[in-house]
C-alpha cells in the first residue's frame, strides 16, 4: 500500500536533483529521433480530441514539445522544484504539483495522457490504479503513452543526476507486463516500440501507446 512517506521521500529526492537534471539537459529530445517520432505519432492521433496531460512532466520538455506539435498540453509533477523549472522555462504553459496517484481526473476529460519515464518510482501495486485512472480520464479514442525502463526486479537508487544523493526505487517492467496492465485498465495497445540499451540509457526502454476504445 502506498504510504504518504513513500511519496515524500521520492519528492525530496527529485527536488534535490532537479537543478542537475536541467543543467545536464536530461530528457532532452534533440538527440532522440525515435522518441520524437513517437511523440509526433501520438500528437497526430490525439489532436483535436481534448487536452493532454503530461504526468511526471519534470522540467516540462515533453509538455512543451507537444504544445509545439499543436496540442493543448499541460504538465503535473510530484516535485515542486521540477515544476519551478518547467514554469521558468515555459512561462506560457500550465504546470502544477501533484502525485500521479492523487490526480482526481474527471472522466472522459482528456484527449491524451502521458507517463513519460515518470511512473517507474510508483510502488508496483500502485501502477494498475494509476493506469485505470488514466484510462477513465480519456475520451473514447484518446490515448495514453507510457515510456519506461525494461527489465526484471527493482533497483534501489542512492545516487541520482549529478551524483547527488537520492532515495528511490526504480521498478523495472517487462513490456508484456505493462501491456497486460494497460489492457486490464480497459485500453487497446496501438503501438509498442522497444529501444535497446544504448548510452545514455543503461537499460532497454519501451514505449507503449494505448487507446480508449470508441
Ligand atoms: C526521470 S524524470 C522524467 C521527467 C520528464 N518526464 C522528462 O522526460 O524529462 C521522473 C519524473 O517523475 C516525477 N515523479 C516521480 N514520481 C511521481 C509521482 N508519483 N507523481 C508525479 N510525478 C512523479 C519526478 O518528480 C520526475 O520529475
Amino acid at each position: 500500500m502506498l504510504q504518504p512517506s513513500d511519496l515524500e521521500t521520492v519528492r525530496e529526492s527529485y527536488d534535490r536533483v532537479a537543478d542537475a537534471y536541467v543543467e545536464l539537459a536530461m530528457g532532452r529530445l534533440e538527440p532522440e529521433p525515435w522518441l520524437r517520432a513517437v511523440l509526433a505519432a501520438f500528437a497526430e492521433s490525439v489532436r483535436g480530441l481534448g487536452p493532454v496531460l503530461d504526468v511526471g512532466c519534470g522540467p516540462g520538455t515533453v509538455t512543451a514539445h507537444l504544445t509545439g506539435l499543436g496540442l493543448d498540453a499541460s504538465g503535473v509533477d510530484l516535485s515542486p522544484r521540477m515544476v519551478e523549472h518547467a514554469r521558468r522555462q515555459y512561462p506560457d504553459l500550465r504546470f502544477s504539483v501533484a502525485s500521479a496517484t492523487e490526480l482526481d481526473l474527471a472522466p472522459a476529460s482528456l484527449g491524451g495522457v502521458l507517463g513519460w519515464w515518470s511512473l517507474f518510482n510508483l510502488p508496483r501495486e500502485a501502477l494498475p490504479g494509476v493506469l485505470a485512472a488514466f484510462a477513465e480520464a480519456l475520451v473514447p479514442g484518446g490515448q495514453a503513452l507510457v515510456g519506461t525502463h525494461v527489465g526484471e526486479g527493482d533497483i534501489a537508487r542512492t545516487e541520482g543526476y549529478g551524483g547527488l544523493p537520492v532515495s528511490w526505487t526504480t521498478h523495472l517492467y517487462r513490456p508484456e507486463e505493462l501491456t497486460g496492465m494497460l489492457v486490464d485498465a480497459g485500453l487497446e495497445v496501438v503501438a509498442d516500440l522497444r529501444l535497446p540499451a544504448q548510452p545514455p540509457s543503461l537499460r532497454p526502454q519501451v514505449l507503449l501507446a494505448a487507446r480508449r476504445p470508441a
